[in-house]
């Protein structure tokens, strides 16, 4: 469905019936992105994002609204209803992108949250737009909130907006969830903005995690950073109380295996196989074209494989998505090219006249063109060198139904931990790698399913629906303690 831009069925930022919303979603970006309709007009598109499907009905049953970013600086458009949601765009000037988004957020938080892949860049002029920028979040929640409402705070751009959130409005239940990795205290702590985030972390009544270990990471920081007590997950500071559990995110299964039946997403896999040349076995890589995910690894791996002749070039092809991401940080700029220049290196060392080795595509698809890409690929390589879950994982499971397929994933995706019966590896490890997608590409049938069934039993209970209503759910109960 999609809305014209300015069209705004509501006006400014308080609701229409002035006593607020019971549900606020504050995350960077709106559920929506602006795209030219059919008739040529701008209009807005619900993103397809898996937090979107997973929010959406609860946000319609609950009358809820949604206040982010719309992605472009300067002016937001006027706050407007959206498939039966509330939206409220968040204004990020010029100077706001620059500093609080490419800057705190992705330049030095990003980086520090994903073990230092990458050095993070500290400057102090970042850290005062991410602190005005949270609080021009938090101001708007403070104005959108009903009574006693629930606000629930998402990612690594707004750790402080709980903290302030609770001043401004100390009768809101607060909840923040991290999508990314929480790091070790000893990486935590490099953060010259160390204390303001856990003070506003600890803001919220409850903290959720993708992993138990960063679970485990945040509660021994706060212990250590700011002296407070824990006992099993929660956390007593300063009269307030703070639970922190995890929540390991997921997707929209049944809508994934939905797209895994249509006919015309079957049809398009095979079309796929048969414009690659019928190799025998097709590798595929889906990912954000970021340093986390690994590619260089995965590439160089296959490289290695084409060259040992453990592969046959003649009758293996690899395709790597690469959305593009983030494109005018340094790092990713860097990355393109070295990535690229791998894809050459591979392509002019093992291709022939009309058959590549390597197709590698830096375009963002539609969710039936990526399903039938899983459909198509035999082996799916997902090896980030952190990551705080990896959807893409999940997505290749769930639209594997006849059970057939071979997943290779790095033991340092937080999908690891459940989808435990795949060819987990340590990429840092070439030979290991190596040896992964070696022996994913020679499995039979028999084997992939032996490992397939349990992985898509567990995603059919642990749905991106379980998942939301679980930290909603956890969120709705007992007020947080305050001092007597
Ligand atoms: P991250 O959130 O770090 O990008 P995830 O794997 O958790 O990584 O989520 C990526 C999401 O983006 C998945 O839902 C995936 O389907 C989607 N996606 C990946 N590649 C593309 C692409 N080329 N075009 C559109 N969407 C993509
Ligand atoms: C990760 C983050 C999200 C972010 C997404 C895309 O998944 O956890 O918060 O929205 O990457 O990145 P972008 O910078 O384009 O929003």
């Amino acid at each position: 469905m999609t809305t014209e831009p300015g069209s705004a069925s509501t006006s400014g930022a308080e609701p229409a019936d002035g006593r607020g919303y019971d549900l606020v979603v504050l995350a960077n970006r709106l559920p929506v992105d602006q795209a030219t309709g059919p008739d040529g007009k701008r209009c807005w598109q619900r993103s397809p994002g898996g937090l979107v499907t997973a929010l959406h009905p609860i946000m319609q049953s609950r009358a809820g609204a949604w206040a982010g970013w719309h992605g472009q600086p300067e002016t937001a458009p006027a706050p407007f209803t959206h498939d039966g949601i509330h939206l409220h765009p968040i204004e990020l000037s010029d100077d706001d992108v620059d500093a609080y988004y490419e800057g705190q957020s992705n330049a030095t938080i990003w980086p520090l949250y994903h073990d230092a892949v990458e050095q993070p860049v500290f400057d102090r002029r970042w850290r005062q737009a991410y602190h005005s920028v949270n609080h021009r979040f938090a101001a708007a929640a403070a104005r959108l909130a009903a009574p006693g409402a629930l606000v629930w705070v998402h990612d690594y751009h707004l750790q402080l907006v709980p903290g302030m959130l609770r001043k401004l409005r100390p009768d809101l239940r607060i909840g923040f969830f991290l999508h990314i990795p929480f790091p070790p205290v000893e990486l935590f702590c490099q953060l010259p903005m160390r204390d303001e985030i856990m003070r506003g972390l600890l803001g919220a009544d409850l903290v959720g995690f993708q992993h138990p270990q960063a679970t485990r990471n945040f509660t021994r920081l706060a212990a250590h950073l700011l002296g407070a007590n824990h006992t099993g997950g929660v956390i007593k500071h300063e009269g307030g109380v703070t639970t922190a559990a995890t929540f390991p995110i997921s997707i929209d299964v049944a809508g994934q295996q939905q797209l895994a039946a249509d006919p015309h997403v079957r049809a398009r896999a095979g079309e796929i196989r048969r414009e690659l040349g019928n190799p025998r076995t097709l590798v595929l890589g889906v990912d954000r074209l970021d340093y986390t995910k690994g590619i260089e690894h995965r590439l160089a791996a296959y490289g290695e494989l084409l060259a040992d002749g453990r592969l046959d070039p003649a009758d293996t092809v690899m395709v790597q998505v690469a959305v593009p991401s983030r494109q005018r940080l340094d790092q990713y700029q860097a990355l393109r090219e070295r990535v690229e220049r791998t894809v050459s290196h591979v392509n002019g060392r093992h291709a022939g006249i009309g058959r590549l080795c390597v197709h590698y595509l830096h375009q963002s698809y539609d969710r039936a063109e990526l399903a039938a890409l899983y459909l198509a690929a035999d082996v799916m390589a997902v090896t980030p060198l952190r990551d705080g879950m990896n959807l893409v994982a999940k997505e290749y499971v769930a639209t594997r139904t006849d059970g057939t397929g071979a997943l290779v994933l790095s033991e340092f995706a937080g999908a690891a931990a459940e989808l435990s019966q795949a060819w987990t590896v340590n990429p840092h490890n070439l030979e290991a790698l190596k040896d992964a997608l070696a022996e994913a590409a020679a499995a039979g049938a028999d084997e992939q399913r032996r490992r397939m069934q349990p992985m898509r039993f567990h995603l059919r209970r642990h749905d991106v629906n379980r998942w939301a209503s679980a930290f909603l759910g956890q969120l709705d109960r007992p007020a947080r303690q305050m001092p007597a």
